[in-house]
């Protein structure tokens, strides 16, 4: 699969931004599954600015910490703080993985699926909380994330003990009948776990890989 290398995190940030205000525009009906975690921070900001109007658009959540939601880092507050305020979102059409899965992913399904998803990876391949080792027919559920994912979000949280343990993810069936998708990724990091999901082995050992198997996704990556 191509990588589209992009020359800033900037430029990493407008791509995208452009993808999603040209799906609102010309789909003002759009159904969005969205992520939260660092990398995309940018591409909300260019959003936010783009002045779109969000009155139609319905959104999902790929995944939220099973943490107390009122949690400055619940993925809730992220959300309202980098997008949801700042557009005429209605409160309504934003949606996070909630009890029963079957009625969230009822909700995905009855709305006539997600349009357009957008994706950040772990440093493990992950794709939402999607771990190493998850099947590829997994749906929304509670996952306990791995020693690597709490490590690396305890950034977040000042330490590993406070960090979350566990989360609710869309799964990857879930994400996978997605129409188009978008991944972005940013930092050295990330470059080589990217480069064995994009064009090695397509394994549950590496979550991500099963984006080979999508015949509409779009691969973006910034040093
Ligand atoms: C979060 C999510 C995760 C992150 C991934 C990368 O909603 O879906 O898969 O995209 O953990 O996180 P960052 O961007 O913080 O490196």
């Amino acid at each position: 699969m191509e990588i589209k290398i992009l020359k800033s995190y900037k430029e990493l940030s407008s791509t995208v931004a452009d993808i999603v205000e040209t799906q609102i525009k010309e789909h003002p009906l759009t159904k969005l599954g969205l992520p939260t975690g660092s990398t995309p921070f940018g591409m909300y900001e260019e959003i936010v600015n783009r002045k779109l109007d969000w009155s139609l658009v319905i959104t999902f959540n790929l995944d939220v910490y099973l943490m107390n939601v009122n949690h400055p880092e619940s993925y809730q507050n992220y959300m309202r703080k980098n997008l949801f305020d700042r557009t005429n979102i209605f409160p309504d059409h934003s949606h996070f993985p909630f009890r029963p899965f079957s009625a969230f992913e009822d909700k995905i399904e009855g709305s006539m699926g997600i349009d357009l998803c957008i994706l950040g990876i772990g440093t493990n391949g992950h794709i939402a909380f999607n771990e190493p080792g998850s099947s590829f027919k997994t749906r929304t559920r509670v996952v306990n994330l791995s020693e690597q994912t709490i490590e690396d979000n305890s950034r977040f949280f000042g330490s590993v003990d406070d960090t979350p343990k566990q989360a609710i993810t869309m799964g990857l069936e879930t994400i996978m009948e997605s129409k188009k998708i978008v991944l972005m990724a940013n930092g050295d990091h990330k470059l080589n776990i990217l480069n064995m999901a994009m064009n090695g082995e397509v394994t549950e050992d590496v979550p991500a890989s099963v984006l080979q198997n999508h015949d509409n996704v779009e691969v973006f990556y910034c040093d």
